[in-house]
């Protein structure tokens, strides 16, 4: 199988303190691979440090076998990866439109296509296109954050906590809608703390301490007790 995303002893952290130990791990395409781990484990960092929003201090990431750490984000966005960050980040006195034509800001061209693709994964968004972000509800403002994501069309969604806070119907909703994206051929990377993630996931990493603590699949996912005994360490 050929891995989209490969890396390898990826280091990083804040000042002069590290947080990324040599993390390693690779995701086939056309995979969803979920990432679980304790609050402060470096899930975030990691993903953040893929997308180029944090300075890679040693290793590499390679993405369809091309090394893009040391990009900046905005390249990286180009070359097909995107994120879609922790905390929703909306702006909130824009339009739920406008929130999304502007993630399609380093490609124009996939403008119009992108965002009938994200209505049609999000029916909601497109009856609530004119009103302000700022005052849709928190699921609304996961689905907006998704669907800004998207509209890059990229071939990787690195998606970072997107159930945080939501009802447990709304999360199977936007469980759903990410195998949806996946099943379209977006190849997917998930931080998660909610196992209900897992019937979608092909691979499921745990991260402890700025390091991967296990990396499994198919039978492995399976048996979720080996796993939540790995993530709960
Ligand atoms: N902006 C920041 N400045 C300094 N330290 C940070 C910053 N963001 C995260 N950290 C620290 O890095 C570690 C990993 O954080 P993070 O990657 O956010 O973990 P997770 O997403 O797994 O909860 C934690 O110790 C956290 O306090
Ligand atoms: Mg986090």
């Amino acid at each position: 199988m050929t891995q989209l995303l490969e890396v390898e002893d990826l280091r990083a952290g804040y000042g002069s303190v590290p947080v990324l130990q040599g993390v390693t791990f690779s995701v086939a395409e056309g995979e969803t691979a979920v990432m679980f781990g304790l609050n402060g484990a470096g899930k975030s960092t990691t993903v953040n440090t893929i997308a180029g929003l944090l300075k890679t201090w040693g290793g590499k990431v390679t993405f369809d076998g091309e090394v893009i750490s040391g990009l900046p984000a905005s390249e990286i966005v180009k070359r097909g990866v995107s994120l879609c960050p922790e905390g929703r980040r909306v702006f909130p006195q824009l339009s739920v439109r406008t929130n999304l034509e502007l993630g399609a800001w380093t490609n124009r061209s996939v403008q119009a296509e992108q965002l009938e693709r994200v209505f049609g994964y999000f029916p909601r968004l497109e009856e609530r296109s004119a009103q302000m972000a700022g005052t849709l509800s928190g699921g609304e403002q996961q689905m907006l954050a998704i669907g800004r994501a998207l509209m890059s069309k990229p071939r990787l969604l690195l998606i970072d906590e997107a159930s945080l806070g939501l009802s447990p119907k709304l999360t199977q909703t936007v469980f759903q809608v990410v195998d949806q994206i996946n099943d379209d051929g977006t190849t997917v990377v998930i931080v998660e703390q909610n196992v209900g993630v897992l019937p979608y996931a092909d691979q499921a990493l745990v991260m402890q301490k700025g390091t991967i603590t296990f990396d499994g699949r198919g039978e492995a996912l399976a048996k979720t007790g080996d796993l939540r005994a790995a993530y709960l360490g």
